[in-house]
Order: structure tokens, then C-alpha cells, then sequence
């Protein structure tokens, strides 16, 4: 079979195309015939580090979507031939996507509805579950995303056109939020409107804070935030009595000062979210909600929905990646 693979780290160039024997399932686990793999900044970040020293040869992409073709020992044979969507492929593993067969353990292959494309499948892994993190660490819950869960809430999505973004904005609507998002520019603002934001605001425009607040005059109650260090007083002048700033990235800077005194007399809680490394439950939390809302229609990928699609076959992964370093806007995706 066709792989994508890496042995140093790099730019793009380092990723090359070979072929490997078809790997088996092992106990618990499933091989998963790739379709489509999604590609995200942690993909290329890695790349750029190099494999992990136990790792000769790395497949990249830890997103992707696919069929089932093949169990191991203990899975239920009935998996063979169920359309799946794929998370955290290559974290601690030396199997991405970007090949033609992975194995993984079953719970990371999990059922997508016949509603919801492989393209859409492709997008979740990484964008859906970090969005459904932040949108669920704010005090009092709740900690599963379901419709009506965050009604009454304003939820601001900073960067709304962005990938976590665009998930952030269609699962806070999905779960009854009234979403606001920000962006850079009129193209972007339309990207986050066909996600659902029932309002956006060009952060690079005088007061966007104002801007927000009169949208939301309660104040915001959840922040997702994927630019804390230039963000922190604006999202500060937004923000409601007891809520959170859900920070994902450091874009921008890589450190960020708050004034002490009105944090904490405001009770405000700024919270990190790394997708890998949160807790187990919340990790199935975000699977069983993403399921349910893709059930309901409410992610989607595509232009119309505010996530414009760059393809590329298997053989460009390298382009691919570079697409993404180079902040393509919407998803990057690769045609295994
Ligand atoms: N912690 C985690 O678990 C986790 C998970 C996923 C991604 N990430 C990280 O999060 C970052 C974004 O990932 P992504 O896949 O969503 O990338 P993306 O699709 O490129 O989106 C990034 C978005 O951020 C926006 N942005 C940049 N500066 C901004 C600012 N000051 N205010 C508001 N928006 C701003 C960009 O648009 P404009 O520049 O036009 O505003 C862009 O739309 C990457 O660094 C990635 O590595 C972390």
C-alpha cells in the first residue's frame, strides 16, 4: 500500500511517498481503508520536530475518514465495512492518515452517519474535539454538548473562520449559544456567518469590544480563544460575571499578563485546552456529542458552511502541509 512518511524533521520536503505491507489488527483493534485525511497546524508542527526517538518512520495526519475493512481480535466483526471517522491516529503512534490503511484502536474510528461526507469526517478529529473542550469547561457544565445545553449563554468565538473556529461556532449553535465570532476580514465574516454565527465583528476595526457588547450587553459567557496573548483585554472587556476564556493557541504571543484585582473580583477563569492531553472523559464526551450532532446535521465542511475545502491527492502531501503552514483559509484535505 501507498504511505506518506517522514524520518527527520523538516519543512514539507521531508515527506515522502513509499509503500508498505498492509498492516493487520491487532487485539482491540481495526483497520480503517483511508478515504480522506484531514490535515491540521499540529500535523506540520510535528513534522517540523521529527518523529519521537522511538519512532524510525512517522506517517503524519492525525485526522482522517475512511471505511472499515478489517477487525482484530476482540472488536465486534459487525465494524467491517462501517464508515468512520478517525482522531488522534499519530498522537503517541507512528500511523497517521496519510495512507491508504491504518490500524488504530477501535474507539478512534468511530461510526459517522450516512448524512455526513468523508470530507466532513476528515474535518473533526482535531478542530471538533478541541471546540467541544472549550465550550465545555466553563463552571457548572455542562461537560457533553447536546442541543439546549448552552441556551441563554453568549458564546465568543474568536477567529471564527478558522478550523476550530468554524467548529466552535456550529457546535455552540447546535447546543443553543447565541455565538458571536470575530474576524479579520469580509470574506472571513462571511465564513462564519454560513457557520452560524448569528454575529461577527472585524477585529481590526476601531472598538471591537464595543462592537461585541452591544451584541451581547449581558456579556460573553465562554470565550474560545485562539489568540490569548493579543486577545486578553478584549476578551477581558467582554466578558460576564463567572466565566471562562477557553485558550487553545498561542498565535500572537506566547505569554499573556491579566490584572489581578478585577479577575478575581469578577470570578473570570482563563482555562487551557490541548486536545491531547485533556481528560480521558472529556475526550468521550466530545466523540459521543460530535457523533450527535453530525446525526443532527449540524457540522458540516464546504464553502456554503463557512469551511471551504482544498484537496490534494496523496502523492502532494507535502503541498498539502505547506497549504496549511502557509494559513490556508478553511480545511486541507488529501484524496488517499
Ligand atoms: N490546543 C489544541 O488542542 C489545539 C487544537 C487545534 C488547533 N490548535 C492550534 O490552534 C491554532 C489554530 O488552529 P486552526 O486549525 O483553527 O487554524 P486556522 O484554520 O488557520 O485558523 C486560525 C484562525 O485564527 C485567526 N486569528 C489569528 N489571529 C487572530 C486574532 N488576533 N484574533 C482572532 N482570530 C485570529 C485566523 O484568522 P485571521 O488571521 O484572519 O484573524 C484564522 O482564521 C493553531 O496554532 C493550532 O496549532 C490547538
Amino acid at each position: 500500500m501507498k504511505a506518506i512518511v517522514y524520518t527527520e524533521g523538516g519543512g514539507p520536503e521531508v515527506l515522502r511517498l513509499t509503500e508498505r505491507p498492509l498492516p493487520q489488527p491487532g487485539p482491540g483493534e481495526v483497520r480503517v481503508r483511508v478515504e480522506v485525511s484531514g490535515v491540521n497546524p499540529t500535523d506540520w508542527k510535528s513534522r517540523r520536530g521529527g518523529p519521537p526517538a522511538t519512532v524510525a518512520e512517522q506517517v503524519p495526519n492525525q485526522d482522517g475518514a475512511g471505511v472499515v475493512d478489517a477487525v482484530g481480535e476482540g472488536v465486534d466483526p459487525g465494524r467491517a465495512g462501517e464508515r468512520v471517522w478517525l482522531w488522534e491516529a499519530a498522537w503517541q503512534r507512528a500511523d497517521g492518515t496519510a495512507q491508504e490503511y491504518v490500524t488504530l484502536p477501535e474507539a478512534h474510528a468511530v461510526p459517522l452517519p450516512a448524512t455526513a461526507s468523508l470530507d466532513t469526517g476528515a474535518s473533526l478529529g482535531i478542530p471538533a474535539m478541541t471546540a467541544h473542550r472549550a465550550l465545555t469547561v466553563a463552571e457548572g457544565g455542562p461537560t457533553r454538548l447536546a442541543p439546549g445545553v448552552l441556551g441563554g449563554r453568549n458564546v465568543l468565538v474568536a477567529g471564527g473562520a478558522g478550523a476550530v473556529g468554524h467548529a466552535a461556532i456550529q457546535l455552540a449553535r447546535w447546543a443553543g449559544a447565541f455565538v458571536v465570532a470575530t474576524v479579520s476580514n469580509p470574506y472571513k465574516a462571511e465564513l462564519a456567518r454560513a457557520a452560524g454565527a448569528h454575529h461577527v465583528v472585524d477585529y481590526t476595526a476601531p472598538d471591537p469590544a464595543a462592537e461585541i457588547r452591544r451584541a451581547a450587553p449581558e456579556g460573553v459567557d465562554i470565550v474560545v480563544e485562539v489568540a490569548v496573548a493579543v486577545n486578553s483585554g478584549l476578551d477581558l472587556a467582554v466578558l460576564a460575571p463567572n466565566s471562562v476564556v477557553a485558550y487553545y493557541a498561542d498565535t500572537g504571543g506566547a505569554e499573556f499578563t491579566l490584572p489581578v484585582r478585577e479577575t478575581f473580583t469578577r470570578n473570570l477563569r482563563w482555562h487551557g485546552v490541548l486536545v491531547y492531553t485533556m481528560p480521558d472523559a472529556a475526550k468521550r464526551e466530545a466523540v459521543a456529542a460530535v457523533t450527535a450532532a453530525l446525526r443532527d446535521g449540524a457540522l458540516r465542511s464546504g464553502e456554503e458552511s463557512g469551511l471551504p475545502l482544498h484537496r490534494f491527492p496523496l502523492e502532494r502531501t507535502a503541498d498539502a502541509h505547506a497549504a496549511v503552514e502557509e494559513g490556508a483559509v478553511g480545511k486541507v484535505v488529501v484524496d488517499v
